[in-house]
């Protein structure tokens, strides 16, 4: 079974192309290489250097004829779609919605896309259920949740099928230090060079950080299952930044203080995800424990 990945030469999608040929797909990348790596991708699988927003991507429908599109390509700084929430919408809500109108015409089978939890925006000490108001506190929030609304109108209206995904903060090896949810690559990068790491307000907010196998895996899954369905992509756990720093720091044997520095605009305080919707009917369960995905990422980035 064809499928084409978008961004597969990302952090994420590199992963998910990993286990896709594990699994015994054929994964087909279309990647600018914005912030990915040509490197990331395997030498094997099918590279296509293309921009989604750009016309050549309907000549790729039209000869490779994916049965699945798993859509993880997008601007994905935070703060960067603060500043520019122009670009954050050309890149995440137009690109979507060329890719959906390629799914459309080409009969694809399913179209898996990669949303956020920063959709949810800010929300009391507490495990966010999917049903959960939807209330955004960045232009990036809004660029995630109005992809949504477009996947599941081109369904009720196109019948193009979809799995919708909302990761919490995804960790592991190749991500890059910018952008969203990258804390733990800052962490391990500036520490292992003798800096000291920035935290930004009293490094009390929690986040509920993601193993990057665990998030592929959500994605391979969602290719037989979970079709119409919106599911939260996460641990159900809180990790405050300063526990996170406490832990990077003593796995990396390093004793370096960080900096304060004040809250970022966008920030939100607490983020923890119910996941007991994509347990059940994903099948999908979370293997790496904080503990373990740290172990893990900390013995890349100390040989990359
Ligand atoms: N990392 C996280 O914690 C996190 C959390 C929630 C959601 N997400 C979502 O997961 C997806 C993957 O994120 P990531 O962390 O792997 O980021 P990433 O920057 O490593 O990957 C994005 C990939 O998309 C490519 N790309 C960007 N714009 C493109 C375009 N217009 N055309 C073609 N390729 C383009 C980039 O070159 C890169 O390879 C994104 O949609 C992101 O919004 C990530």
């Amino acid at each position: 079974m064809k499928v084409l990945v978008t961004g597969g030469a990302g952090f994420i999608g590199s992963h998910v192309v990993d286990l896709l040929i594990q699994s015994g797909y054929e994964p087909i990348v279309v990647d600018n290489l914005m912030s990915g790596k040509r490197d990331n991708v395997p030498p094997n699988v099918r590279f296509i250097d293309v921009d989604i927003s750009s016309p050549q991507l309907e000549d790729i429908f039209a000869k490779e004829k994916p049965d699945v599109v798993i859509h993880l390509a997008a601007q994905v700084d935070v703060a960067y779609s603060i500043q520019n929430p122009v670009e954050d919408a050309t890149q995440n809500i137009l690109g979507t919605i060329r890719l959906l109108t390629c799914c459309h015409k080409y009969n694809v089978k399913k179209f898996i896309f990669s949303s956020s939890c920063a959709v949810y925006g800010e929300k009391d000490d507490c495990s966010i259920k999917e049903t959960f108001p939807i209330l955004p506190q960045s232009f990036y929030g809004i660029s995630k949740y109005t992809s949504e609304m477009y996947i599941q109108i081109f369904n009720i209206l196109h019948n193009v099928p979809f799995t919708i995904l909302r990761y919490a903060n995804v960790y592991g090896p190749r991500q890059s230090s910018k952008g969203e949810g990258g804390v733990i690559s800052i962490f391990f990068k500036k520490v292992l060079n003798g800096e000291s790491p920035f935290i930004y307000g009293d490094g009390e907010q929690t986040r509920d950080f993601v193993y990057v196998k665990d998030v592929a895996l959500a994605n391979v899954l969602a290719i037989e299952k979970g079709t119409n369905e919106i599911f939260n992509i996460g641990c159900n756990s809180k990790t405050s930044i300063n526990e996170l720093y406490q832990m990077t720091t003593s796995l990396a044997s390093l004793n370096i203080p960080s900096i304060s520095m004040p809250v970022r605009k966008g920030d939100i305080r607490y983020s923890r995800l119910d996941n007991t919707k994509a347990i059940n009917l994903l099948s999908w369960n979370p293997v790496y424990e904080l503990q373990a995905g740290l172990n893990e990422t900390l013995k890349y980035y100390k040989s990359s």
